[in-house]
């Protein structure tokens, strides 16, 4: 999603009247305004991207140096990177079924006394079990990171999902459903954590002559900062859009016997940001098929995190069955607004085309 070149123009011959192209300018702080409304978050603070928010979270944290933390498999490399670029080591879950989000049951059974932190994903923007992962951070004394990269603008019962977890971590790259081309943003509930994240970002320097901790450049520009503005308005439409498009798809497939269409319930606001299908046979053949009518899915998430060679040291990669499923049975469909008028319609029925054709070789 772009907005207008015209409009851009306009913005950037402000910036260069302005003088001031980056280090929290004004565009910076009003988007950081904004955006804290928008998400209804008590405190919130822009990063460049959401893989140094993410890292600077854990951070803020301060967790034990070398500490366990346990994570999903099936998410983007980012959420594990970033683990390992803030000191410490993931433990993997595996998943639930329905939505893939991380299994509050499998959490429980990967509990030391080394474990000082959950990072679940709220993967597609499909809600993670909060209530049941808040009960067990709280008897286990750990503390729950969000990667919400997924998740602009979802709620659960009516609460902001930035309400849940001592810090949530979004996205606003530029395939996101918000996006600044590349940025990304931290929401933490407690101010001190708020005062380490800003000064995380911006190489831990506290004051001309003071740099108490390390940091590094989490800086959004001033560039990035007006896309950002640009975009804000544009998302009602965007999400009108997709819900159309959605429910194009759903005309198209619900029948299919070989395809699953994960739906949240009602109590969830959903972020309109991906179509995710569960294709429970040959679903490589359909990808592949796909491609033949220059249509790009995505087999998001596969391989999963734990299959990767940095992370395939022994063990952390074993018992994991329904995330190995889901990275082989998961399918994003093409999911934006211009897919309104017709394309989605034809894109769910070659899916189911494709479907019926004879198992030869590639099948
Ligand atoms: C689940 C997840 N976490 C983290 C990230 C990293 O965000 P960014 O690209 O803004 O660094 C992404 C996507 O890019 C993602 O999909």
């Amino acid at each position: 999603m772009l907005p207008p070149l015209p409009e851009v123009i306009s913005g950037l011959e402000k910036i260069y009247q302005a003088g001031t192209v980056t280090n929290m300018g004004p565009l910076h702080n009003e988007l950081e305004s904004r955006l804290k409304a928008r998400l209804r978050a008590s405190n919130l603070v822009l990063f460049n991207n959401g893989t140094l928010a993410l890292t600077a979270a854990l951070n803020a944290l301060q967790l034990p140096p070398g500490s366990e933390v346990i994570t999903t498999p099936f998410s983007f490399a980012a959420t594990t990177h970033a683990i390992v670029a803030a000191g410490l080591i993931p433990v993997f879950a595996d998943v639930e079924p329905t939505f893939f989000t991380i299994d509050p049951q499998s959490v429980r059974q990967k509990i030391t006394s080394r474990t000082s932190c959950i990072l679940a994903v709220h993967v597609y923007g499909f809600p993670c079990f909060v209530e049941e992962l808040g009960r067990i951070a709280m008897q286990s004394k750990l503390r729950v990171v969000y990667d919400a990269a997924h998740a602009f603008g979802v709620e659960v019962h009516g609460q902001p999902i930035a309400s849940y977890g001592d810090a949530n971590v979004f996205s606003f790259h530029a395939t996101k459903l918000f996006n600044s081309i590349e940025g990304g943003c931290a929401t933490v509930s407690d101010p001190a954590l708020k005062d380490r994240l800003k000064n995380y970002r911006n190489f831990g320097i506290l004051s001309e002559e003071r740099v108490a901790s390390v940091g590094l450049n989490g800086k959004m520009s001033e560039v990035h900062a007006l896309f950002g503005l640009l975009n804000l308005p544009l998302l009602e439409t965007e999400m009108n859009r997709r819900a159309a498009v959605r429910e194009a798809y759903v005309a198209e497939l619900r029948d299919c016997p070989q395809i699953v269409i994960p739906r949240e319930g009602d109590h969830v606001l959903s972020s309109r940001q991906y179509f995710p299908i569960r294709v429970l046979k040959r679903r490589d053949y359909v990808y592949k098929r796909l491609k033949e009518f220059n249509v790009f899915s995505r087999r998001y998430f596969f391989p999963l995190i734990s299959d990767f060679e940095c992370y395939s040291y022994p063990g952390l990669s074993a018992g994991l069955p329904v995330a190995q499923q889901a990275a082989r049975e998961v399918l994003c469909l093409p999911f934006y607004g211009d897919l309104i008028n017709g394309a989605a319609s034809r894109i769910g029925r070659l899916v189911r085309e494709i479907l019926c054709e004879p198992q030869g070789e590639t099948g």
